[in-house]
């Protein structure tokens, strides 16, 4: 049997066949825009994705049809797709790194309060969650408001196109605000402050539980459809992190920094606090320009692609460059909770170079993750090493900034799919290959010390930190204003 997982990212849609083994037979992508209609929103179309996605499945299962024993996807979480009762989508998805919604959040974190909604929730409210967005489409557009009859999460608008499922699963429904995260079921008293109709949310499931088979007309009639997860999760179990204290970070559109615990244990909102796709826990910082923002650096404004170039000679500068680089393009999730946080470069003189400026970007979204860090670590988690994956996990000098920056050992998978391969290995338990996820990872998944830490370099690094750690506080007035 063969098995797809689906990585429905922000850029670009990406699948992989693999056998049972993780061995990865095919590979394929289709991208899709996203569209900016104002400074700080950002939208898709889900019927982009599910072109795209068509695309990709056809692709994958070319001849080999019949061999597909499973489905599953993780996805760009947080996401709001609203459907009609005719199964129309009302408008544009509003995405995970979208800043409207400034009001709302401090409606919910101050008037509801931040102690209610963990209490409730084990999260508090951040622009990218779903409930936000829910509470400015009652505000803004409440003919949109009022056509609502299905509520769901970008991947789960796939699963309900593949399978006429309406069903989502506990790690992604854990950023909707609007799931009880400890006792795993929507909270009434949430769905009533957003004005939410429980009828309207999707069925709940464990990522890597039977949702139903495809429908005949994709004509993959031996594939079971498992319920997913949010990519963050999805790309934990794809590197195996499924242990408790396991790390993984993920540089890709989003930087994440993920922590699997086997018990509930919330941080009261300064960490998310989720549930995993293997059945347990996490917890997990989110900065929302990783990889983008380099590739915004270099592509939209150096106009070069060549990556490695860019960064040439900037080795012999480690941890002594004098230029610092704030990656809050999108506004700030983890740990600021800022919208109006923007990008800065400071610290130039005349004879700055192209390269350390370069190099500041992959630092500053180092040191950005290293305010996540700090957090689990002042909460007791011992982080000693972490895995690491997505676009940004190509570049060897920026695995080596991590690795001194946050004092960790890093590993990476020798196969490295991020949420693709998670996505295989949901889709091989929930078609019984496997008993279960973590059996499924240590079957499948082979991980390699890729950097240790230096001494000198990681005293360097804490110098440079301490020294970024000032700079938000410091510019925060500005931010709005500019
Ligand atoms: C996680 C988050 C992002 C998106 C990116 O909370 O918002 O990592 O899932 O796809």
């Amino acid at each position: 049997m063969y098995y797809i997982g689906i990585d429905l990212g922000t850029s670009s849609v990406k699948g992989i066949m693999t056998d049972s083994s993780g061995a990865v037979l095919r590979e394929t992508s289709a991208d899709y825009d996203v569209l900016y209609p104002h400074d700080g929103w950002s939208e898709q179309r889900p019927e982009d994705w599910l072109k795209a996605t068509e695309q990709v499945l056809k692709k994958l299962s070319d001849g080999v049809a019949e061999k597909i024993g499973g489905i599953s996807v993780g996805g760009q979480m947080h996401g709001l797709v609203i459907l009609d009762k005719d199964d129309k989508v009302i408008r544009p998805c509003i995405l995970w790194n979208d800043g409207r919604t400034e009001k709302q959040t401090r409606y919910l974190n101050g008037q509801i309060g931040e102690e209610k909604l963990c209490r409730l929730t084990a999260n508090i409210a951040y622009a990218g969650f779903t409930a936000p967005k829910l509470l400015w489409i009652k505000e803004n557009e409440p003919e949109n408001f009022a056509r609502i009859d299905k509520i769901m999460l970008p991947k789960d608008y796939l699963v309900y196109m593949l399978t006429g499922k309406h069903v989502t699963d506990y790690s992604d429904a854990s950023g909707t605000l609007l799931l009880d995260v400890e006792h795993k079921r929507w909270s009434d008293e949430m769905c009533e402050l957003c004005g939410v109709d429980k009828r309207m949310l999707p069925e709940l499931k464990e990522s890597y539980e039977k949702v139903g088979k495809v429908l005949g007309k994709y004509s993959l009639e031996n594939a079971v459809v498992a319920a997913g997860a949010g990519d963050n999760a999805a790309a934990a179990v794809g590197m195996g992190v499924v242990r408790d204290g396991d790390c993984n970070i993920s540089l890709g559109t989003s930087g994440t920094v993920f922590i699997a615990r086997d018990k509930f244990t919330p941080v009261n909102g300064t960490l998310h606090s989720f549930a995993h796709a293997d059945g347990k826990w996490h917890l997990m910082g989110c900065i929302l320009s990783a990889a983008s923002a380099n590739k915004w650096w270099l592509e939209d404004i150096l106009g070069t692609d060549d990556y490695s170039g860019a960064v040439k000679g900037a080795e012999k500068v480690l941890g002594e460059n004098d230029v610092f680089f704030l990656p809050y393009l999108m506004g700030e999730r983890s740990p600021h909770n800022d919208v109006r946080a923007r990008g800065a470069f400071i610290g130039m003189r005349p004879d700055t170079d192209r390269s350390r400026m370069c190099l500041a970007v992959l630092e500053g979204v180092a040191f950005a993750l290293r305010d996540c860090v700090e957090i689990a670590r002042s909460g007791g988690a011992v982080i000693k090493r972490t895995n690491i994956c997505g676009g940004g996990a190509k570049s060897e000098l920026w695995k080596k900034i991590i690795a001194n920056v946050l004092d960790v050992d890093v590993y990476c998978a020798k196969t490295e799919k991020g949420p693709a391969l998670g996505g295989a290995l949901l889709a091989m338990v929930a078609n019984g290959k496997y008993k279960d996820i973590a059996e499924a990872a240590d079957k499948t998944v082979k991980s390699y010390l890729a950097v240790r830490p230096e001494k000198a370099l990681v005293e360097k690094y804490d110098e440079r930190y301490a020294v970024f750690k000032k700079l938000y506080p410091a510019l925060k007035p500005c931010f709005g204003i500019i």
